[in-house]
């Protein structure tokens, strides 16, 4: 079958690393079934020739009227595939969707109506944001990494910041390359409007990673493999803990000193 990465290689490659990403995350056991999703902003890649592409399917409402977004392209992981299969078959188990010009729809413009994920108010509405703060982020991750997820099920843990200090100082890491920490979205139904708005909220309070209570995680980088990589390295620090828990102990963590000498040398933000 023809595709629209057949004759747009620097399409083709970002697609790719949407690939690569979503078999990390199956091999992780994070995307149970079709548990995660994933999308990218793909506009600077959108050339006059998809840019004309013919809708495949009537417009559908986004659920939210997100201005920025006029004239972007995403790549869009489809609601209810499996990460283990969109690693195999991108383009049969995601799509590219173009915003209409109300900002308030999208249509499915390649390579087939595959439907996007169901969280899209999340994805679009965080992408609306970026935009909109002069952002250099395009992609957004959700998945469900157990050890965070577990975390997740103890309220000390839900106060701001408690789990970023916990897992900053488990490995030093963790705060060189999550150096915004984690924030913290409490449960709210998959899907909602309401999840997307307490979402951007999270990101504006300067995260880049947040959190949702019970379900899963929500990361924003500049490529989906970063987004994925500050998901893996606050995951390693959970299973320290963990582990650290599992031999009898509680770990002592690196000290407040420690942590502050980090952010001095490394000159990170927080
Ligand atoms: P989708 O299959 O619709 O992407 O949903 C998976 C998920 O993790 C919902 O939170
Ligand atoms: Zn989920």
């Amino acid at each position: 079958m023809k595709s629209i990465l057949d004759n747009h290689p620097a399409l083709a490659a970002e697609v790719a690393r949407v690939a690569e990403v979503a078999g990390y995350l199956w091999q992780r056991g994070w995307a149970e079934r079709n548990g995660g999703n994933i999308t990218v902003n793909i506009t600077h890649l959108v050339d006059p020739g998809i840019a004309a592409l013919p809708a495949l399917a009537p417009p559908r409402p986004i659920g939210a009227t997100l201005p920025h977004l006029r004239g972007t392209f995403f790549y869009c992981k489809g609601t209810n595939r499996r990460m283990r299969d969109l690693a195999r078959r991108p383009m049969e188990n995601g799509s590219v969707i173009r915003i209409t010009p109300d900002c308030a729809h999208y249509e499915i413009i390649a390579d087939t109506v595959v439907a996007p994920t169901s969280e899209l108010p999340s994805h679009l509405s965080v992408h609306n944001y970026l935009i909109g703060k002069g952002s250099t982020y395009r992609a957004s991750l959700h998945t469900h990494p157990t050890e965070l997820v577990a975390l997740s099920h103890h309220r000390p843990f839900l106060q701001p910041d408690v789990l970023t200090r916990l897992l900053w100082s488990m490995i030093p890491e963790t705060k060189a390359f999550c150096p915004r920490g984690l924030g913290i979205v409490p449960y709210m139904l998959p899907g909602s409007v309401e999840l997307a708005e307490a979402t951007i909220r999270a990101i504006d309070e300067d995260y880049d990673v947040v959190l949702w209570e019970k379900h899963g995680v929500f990361a924003v980088a500049d490529d989906i493999v970063e987004a994925f990589d500050m998901v893996d390295t606050l995951s390693k620090s959970a299973a320290i803990y963990r582990d650290a828990r599992a031999m009898g102990f509680t770990p002592d963590g690196m000290t407040e000193a420690q942590m502050n000498e980090l952010s001095r040398v490394f000159r990170l933000p927080k």
